[in-house]
């Protein structure tokens, strides 16, 4: 089989108010960092984008890391008409704040009312463009985090964003090295409990490379 090459997105993004403070989420990039690991293994050209983590990914993976979604947007954009399967596992943060703080701001005792502007969603701006680029990834991979209606809000994602699978979790998965999900495909519905995420990651990757 020609080689693969996989584009994957992880961890949170960051997005500062000021020099020392930012807008985050808990996310470690474990699950994304899985995702690579396992790629790399299986003999595949991994490109992995990821914001801030403790992780350090094996020497084979092409690493590029970022900060804010906007700079994943850009890096995921560079490598996305280059790939065969783009996993977007990033938990990037909605919104940002609409002003920078050059200086750190200081406390004067009064409420701090922060103006946030929605960010751009990484893999609908991709899909959406993929017009303008000459390929577009054969296999797209989603993640959905929800409190509540798992599958139906997982489902409304997929269609929105053009997926083939989509991973719904919900937040107890955070950080941890297992999850309970439900991997979505065109065809079926997989359930797991408790499953660990290098285990689920080999599921993913085995489920995507049958389908290209
Ligand atoms: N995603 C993205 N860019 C964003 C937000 C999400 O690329 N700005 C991607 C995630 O990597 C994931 C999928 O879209 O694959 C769904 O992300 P999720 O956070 O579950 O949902 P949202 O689309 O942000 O919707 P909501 O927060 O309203 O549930």
């Amino acid at each position: 089989m020609k080689k693969k090459t996989v584009l994957i997105t992880a961890g949170p993004t960051r997005e500062y108010i000021d020099p020392v403070r930012y807008i985050s989420n808990g996310s470690s990039g474990k699950m994304g960092y899985t995702l690579a690991e396992e790629a790399d293994r299986m003999g595949m050209d991994v490109i992995l984008v990821s914001g801030p983590t403790n992780l350090v990914p094996s020497r084979d993976i092409k690493f590029i890391r970022v900060s804010s979604a906007k700079e994943m947007l850009t890096a995921a954009k560079k490598y996305f008409p280059k790939c065969d399967i783009f996993i977007s596992c990033a938990a990037v943060s909605d919104y940002r704040p609409a002003k920078y703080s050059l200086e750190k701001i200081k406390k004067n005792g009064s409420p701090l009312n922060l103006k946030l502007l929605p960010n751009p969603d990484i893999l609908l701006s991709l899909v959406k463009s993929f017009k303008q680029f000459r390929s577009r990834p054969k296999f797209i991979v989603g993640f959905a985090l929800e409190t509540e209606n798992l599958i139906a809000n997982a489902l409304a994602k997929m269609k929105n964003k053009r997926m083939d699978m989509i991973v719904a979790n919900n937040p107890d998965s955070i950080g941890s090295v297992r999850t309970s999900c439900a991997l979505i495909t065109k065809e079926k519905i997989m359930r797991f409990q408790n499953i660990p995420k290098i285990r689920l990651a080999k599921i993913i990757l085995s489920e995507t490379i049958i389908s290209l």
